[in-house]
């Protein structure tokens, strides 16, 4: 198991509404769609995507809860600790890439198109519930041909969900491989599209964790342990999950219909 380290917030980006970026040293390799056990000390411990995963790392967290507040009130200066880089990655296809973001998903996400480095193999689409929560439009902009955006709500970009987008994208353009994050039935709905068009497809899910590292099963999804087995799932994967897209487990480990 990766021993916890302890590591110096040096910046502190707000992105948008309830979004905070901060980053850090943190001098251990990982790849996009990896993610850290990140420990607040009385607090809680909590998985976090890495949003920057070269040396100088981030981590974008959206607030929802007492951890979550915690970390978006951290200054430069202050220290957390972590444990990881844990899970798998990202493997974007040598063809045309589809990123389809959904609100946070785009912390996992942003790396990918970077590691790419040929903008005309990736496009993205990023969908939000409204204006204020749309992130890292911008970077994804120095990083891909094309970047659209969706708001539930039509106050910037389209009006629909990050999936309508990508069904509008895909009617337009021969993708090889779709890389996604986001709410689990937007995945959901993404997986019939991506079928639809037989397309390959990534995502990145998200379970309970207490361990990270595939010791306490707090995280099992129909037997694969999404801190170990996953995050990252391919399609094939996906389709013999019947869990997937209906229940996630609580932390008292009792099954919730999403
Ligand atoms: C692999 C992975 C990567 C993630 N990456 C990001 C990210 O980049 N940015 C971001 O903002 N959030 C991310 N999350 C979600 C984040 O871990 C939760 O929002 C956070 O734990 C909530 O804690 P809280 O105390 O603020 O809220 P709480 O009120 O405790 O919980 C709010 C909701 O968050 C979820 N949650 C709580 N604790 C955990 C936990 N230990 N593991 C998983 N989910 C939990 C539950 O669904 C819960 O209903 C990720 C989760 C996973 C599993
Ligand atoms: S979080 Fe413990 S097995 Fe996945």
């Amino acid at each position: 198991m990766r021993s916890q380290m302890f590591t110096e917030i040096r910046e502190v980006v707000k992105e948008g509404k309830g979004f905070t970026t901060l980053r850090f040293r943190f001098a251990r390799n990982a790849l996009p769609g990896q993610f850290v056990m990140v420990w607040l000390p009385d607090i809680d411990e909590i998985p976090m995507s890495l949003s920057y995963v070269e040396d100088f790392k981030g981590i974008t967290v959206r607030e929802v809860g007492v951890a979550t507040r915690a970390l978006s009130s951290l200054r430069v200066g202050d220290s957390i600790a972590l444990r990881g880089p844990f899970g798998n990655h990202f493997e974007p296809s040598h063809g045309l890439n589809l990123i389809v973001s959904g609100g946070t998903g785009a912390a996992s996400l942003m790396p990918v198109a970077e590691v790419v480095g040929d903008k005309r193999r990736v496009d993205v689409a990023i969908g939000a519930r409204t204006r204020d929560e749309v992130i890292f439009e911008n970077r994804a902009r120095l990083s891909s041909s094309e970047v659209r955006v969706s708001t539930d709500d039509g106050t910037y970009g389209m009006k629909g969900t990050a999936v309508d987008l990508a069904r509008i994208m895909m009617k337009e353009k021969r993708y090889d491989m779709i890389l996604a994050c986001g709410p689990e039935m937007m995945l959901r709905s993404l997986l019939e599209l991506s079928k639809e068009y037989g397309i390959s497809c990534q995502f990145s899910l998200e379970r309970f964790m207490k361990c990270g590292v595939g010791l306490c099963g707090s995280c099992a999804l129909d037997g694969k342990r999404v801190c170990a087995d996953g995050p990252v799932f391919r399609r094939e994967e996906l389709e013999s999950v019947s869990e997937f897209g209906k229940y996630k487990r609580d932390e008292a480990g009792l099954k919730v219909s999403l």
